[in-house]
C-alpha cells in the first residue's frame, strides 16, 4: 500500500518537475501573462496531489487490519526422551510427588486467530532433579482442547539438567494437521541465556502463579 503511494507521488513530483525544467529553459521568452498561468497550473497540481496522498494515509489508517495471530509457534527439536501412547490426562501430578507444582493454561489457535477446538496437545518433561522417565509415563500425557482451543495442564516445576534450562517439551496437532513439536521456557529464569535452545518466543507468560502460553499452529 505504501509503496503504491510512493510511486503514485513521484510520478506526479516527476511531472512537476518536468514543467520546472520548461520554465527554467523559457524563461527568456516568458511573458508576465504566461507566469501566472504556469505557476496558476502547478498550485492546481500541487492543490489536487496533496489532498490525494492525504487521502489515501487516512483511508489507510482507517482500514481494518487483516486479523493475524502472526507467525506460527517456532518448533523445536522433541530430543531423545519423547514416548508415544502417553496417557490421555491433564494432570502429570501423582501421588507422592513434592516436588514444586505449576499449572499452565494456554490455547490453541491457527494463523487467523480462530480457536482450534479438540486439538491433540502432548506433554512430557524432566522432573525437579532433570530426570525423565524413560520406562514409564511419568510426567508424561496428553489431552485435548476443549471448544474454545483451551487447554489447562498440571504438573511439576521441570528442573534443569546439564546444558538445559527448566523447559516443557510439546508436540500439538490439529485433527489431520501438521504436528507442531516444541518446547516451553520459565520466564525470568537465569538459565535461559545460557541454553542454546532457548528461544525467547517460546516462553510461558506468568499470570499470578500460574503460566500461560497461546500455541499458534499453521493451516
Ligand atoms: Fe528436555
Amino acid at each position: 500500500m505504501s509503496d503504491q503511494r510512493v510511486v503514485a507521488g513521484s510520478g506526479d513530483a516527476v511531472g512537476i518537475h518536468k514543467q520546472y525544467r520548461s520554465i527554467e529553459m523559457n524563461t527568456r521568452r516568458t511573458s508576465r501573462r504566461r507566469w501566472l498561468q504556469i505557476f496558476g497550473g502547478l498550485f492546481l497540481q500541487v492543490g489536487l496531489v496533496a489532498p490525494a496522498i492525504f487521502t489515501t494515509r487516512k483511508s489507510s489508517a482507517q482500514q481494518t487490519a487483516t486479523p493475524s495471530c502472526g507467525r506460527s509457534t517456532p518448533p523445536q527439536i522433541a530430543g531423545p526422551f519423547f514416548i508415544p501412547q502417553s496417557p490421555e490426562r491433564n494432570s502429570l501430578i501423582e501421588p507422592g510427588m513434592k516436588a514444586k507444582r505449576m499449572r499452565l493454561m494456554g490455547q490453541v489457535v491457527d494463523m487467523r486467530c480462530q480457536p482450534v477446538p479438540s486439538a491433540l496437545i502432548d506433554f512430557w518433561q524432566c522432573d525437579e532433579r532433570g530426570e525423565y522417565d524413560n520406562r514409564g509415563f511419568r510426567l508424561r500425557g496428553h489431552q485435548f482442547a476443549d471448544r474454545k482451543g483451551q487447554f489447562v495442564l498440571d504438573t511439576l516445576v521441570p528442573g534443569a539438567y546439564p546444558g538445559r534450562t527448566p523447559h516443557l517439551h510439546v508436540r500439538v496437532q490439529r485433527r489431520g494437521g501438521q504436528i507442531l513439536t516444541t518446547q516451553l521456557y520459565l520466564p525470568d529464569h537465569p538459565g535461559n541465556t545460557g541454553d542454546f535452545l532457548f528461544d525467547p518466543r517460546l516462553l510461558m507468560v506468568a499470570r499470578g502463579s500460574d503460566f500461560y502460553y497461546q500455541f499458534v499452529v499453521a493451516d
